[in-house]
């Protein structure tokens, strides 16, 4: 088992002043409560209403710019594959792309995602461990960057595919280079254990295997350990060490050797981690692979995305019960599921002036769905938050809409995306119709007062 990310539960949280000061998107106006730039997000709920999730195109735009600076700074030969699991929302990922950002994909649905926001195909890393046919046909046929392949099982399958087209697929191995990547248990990725890539002892010889293959045409390898990578750069340093005697072993055999994917992970402060810098990632690459006389590729998501969104929920009500304080919001697992699910911590600031420097007590912040998990934060300091009162949960431009479902007969949510004093709708909210469309209530099913 992974050793989870140590909690630091016992360290003091935050402060409202504390998590703004780290989210130069976000401020607070002593008349129009929290900014995200020059928005006052509670005009956003007034008029799209809630939960709504709000992005700001400044900070992904700021995000995709360091990251690439930082890869050209470190005088790396490298592209960026925007994550699109983290958020496929079309205007998120067509920004990134006027960034020159490619994707990563790993469905059909995100490989038309990113192709209708305008992502070349020639950008496109398709990525994951249960490609069907039907989507390995797609990439063939849009003629992809790369698709990355998990298995000896997969190559043949693809193989055989192509060539029943009469196309070669541009693939990648990916290699699974047993290192921790000391994050949530949840989402590693890199161990032998985990079901993702083949064993590194394994790959020259498959590697080997599938430069035979006449409908591949084997471009270099892939890796990915994890997300979340909070603990410095020494489990990316193992395994990009790792992929680098890989590439010298390989190009020994005399096999060609042109580009390494070097996933994503690199993880974001929610409450109070330090992850590593770009710079440092850079500088991990460029030791582990800097002379491999490789193309390089990076597949971030979170840390793009990630700081770049929030959830703006009203509160229901409050109430107490047993001598505990709960906020009970609109917003529920159901549309972000992080904390529900991997225990996260997310930052949960009022959006009121008043609210912002208001006494603080304890509370449990719950959703109103039909579960205990349906919890966001217990104990969390905060003000006084009559019904009607907005809460914005920080951090939540990835992993969040794009993990939401409609449990409990919940709509999704609208989505909006902020660029300056300027906003747009980039999601209308799921309108009950649209909830219900697609099902059928088979004639034989006899419904209260029809004739059996
Ligand atoms: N590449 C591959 C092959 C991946 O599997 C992932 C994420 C990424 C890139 C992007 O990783 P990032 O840079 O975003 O860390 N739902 C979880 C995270 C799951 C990540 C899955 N794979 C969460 O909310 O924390």
């Amino acid at each position: 088992m992974a050793a989870p990310a140590p909690r630091r539960d016992d360290a003091p949280e935050p402060s409202f002043a504390d998590l703004l000061a780290q989210r130069p998107a976000l401020s607070t106006d002593a008349l129009a409560g929290l900014m995200m730039e020059e928005v006052p997000l509670a005009r956003i709920a007034q008029a799209v209403g809630t939960p709504t999730w709000v992005y700001s195109a400044g900070t992904l735009r700021r995000r995709a710019r360091a990251l690439c600076d930082a890869l050209r700074e470190a005088g790396l030969d490298a592209t960026v594959h925007f994550a699109t699991k983290s958020n496929p929302n079309l205007a998120v990922v067509a920004l990134l792309a006027g960034e020159g950002l490619g994707a990563d994909v790993v469905s059909e649905g995100e490989l038309r995602a990113a192709r209708a926001a305008g992502v070349p195909a020639s950008g496109i890393v398709f990525s994951g461990v249960g490609k069907t046919e039907r989507e390995m046909r797609l990439a063939i046929a849009e003629d992809i960057l790369q698709l990355n392949l998990e298995s000896a099982e997969e190559a043949e399958m693809l193989d055989a595919l192509a060539r029943s087209l009469g196309r070669r697929a541009r693939v990648a191995l990916r290699v699974n280079p047993d290192v921790d990547a000391r994050t949530h248990a949840k989402i590693t990725t890199g161990l032998t254990e985990n079901k993702f890539g083949v064993p590194i002892a394994l790959a020259p010889a498959l590697y080997a295997r599938l430069c035979a293959m006449e409908g591949l045409e084997v471009v270099g390898l892939a890796t990915h350990i994890g997300s979340q990578i909070t603990q410095g750069v020494s489990s990316y340093a193992a395994a990009y060490a790792r992929l680098g005697s890989l590439v010298r072993e390989l190009r020994a055999q005399g096999l060609p050797v042109e580009r390494v994917d070097c996933g994503g992970g690199l993880g974001i402060p929610y409450r109070d981690e330090i992850p590593a810098s770009p710079a440092a990632l850079a500088g991990t690459i460029k030791a582990g692979l800097g002379d491999a006389g490789v193309k390089l590729m990076l597949e971030p998501g979170r840390w793009i995305a990630g700081p770049a969104g929030v959830l703006l929920s009203r509160v229901v009500i409050e109430k107490q019960s047993a001598g505990r304080r709960f906020v009970i919001l609109d917003a529920a697992m159901n549309d972000l599921l992080r904390p529900a699910m991997y225990e996260a911590w997310h930052g949960i600031l009022p959006v009121s002036p008043a609210a912002f420097h208001a006494p603080q007590t304890p509370a449990d912040v719950v959703g109103p769905v039909c579960e205990s998990s349906d919890t966001f934060a217990k104990g969390r300091n905060l003000p006084a938050l009559p019904p009607a009162s907005l809460v914005a949960f920080l951090d939540a431009g990835a992993y969040g809409a794009s993990m939401s479902s409609t449990y409990n007969a919940r709509p999704l949510a609208a989505e909006v995306m902020v660029n300056g004093s300027d906003w747009s709708v980039v999601r209308e909210r799921q309108g009950y119709e649209q909830l219900l469309a697609g099902q059928r209530i088979p004639g034989w099913i006899t419904r209260p007062g029809e004739a059996r």
